[in-house]
């Protein structure tokens, strides 16, 4: 992994701000960022591991570990609070067996939160595998995760 990390490095060097685009493409490659990529980035980019640590964790879309095959992401903001989130919230958890934040123990789910997807209009709102639905009922959800 770390050779690769290293070529990764490399393609982004001259990026502004280099350290976003890098991983980025370290969990579009990878799935997730790996904590043994933290010590490879700051010494290739000069930079703390703290620094990269803390730009880890800021931005809730990087994961420390793998996520399942699909990934559902629901919105919990205020718009599509009043049209039912946290009901459809309790159903997505219930018929996966997971709560928020969680995986299914096969690796087909993982259910996440998120704050607006800028779909209000259409709430309740949510992201399967990046693409944004409206208008989700539990039926919808069901169908669209099988
Ligand atoms: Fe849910 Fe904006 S509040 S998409």
């Amino acid at each position: 992994m770390t050779d690769r990390v290293r070529a990764l490095v490399a393609a982004h060097r001259g990026d502004r701000g280099a350290l976003m685009p890098i991983l980025h493409a370290i969990q579009a490659e990878f799935g997730y960022v790996d904590a043994g990529v933290v010590p490879v980035l700051a010494a290739e980019l000069n930079i703390s591991r703290a620094d990269v640590h803390g730009v880890i964790t800021f931005y809730t879309d990087f994961r420390s570990e793998p996520a399942g095959a699909t990934v559902v992401k629901l919105c919990r903001a205020e718009a599509c609070q009043s049209v039912g989130a946290e009901k459809l919230i309790a159903h997505a958890e219930q018929v996966l067996g997971i709560k928020v934040g969680q995986t299914t123990p096969d690796g087909a789910v993982t259910l996440e939160q998120v704050f607006c997807l800028g779909n209000c209009a259409l709430g309740p709102a949510g992201q399967i595998n990046g693409q944004v639905r409206g208008r989700l009922s539990p039926a919808l959800l069901q169908e669209l995760v099988r």
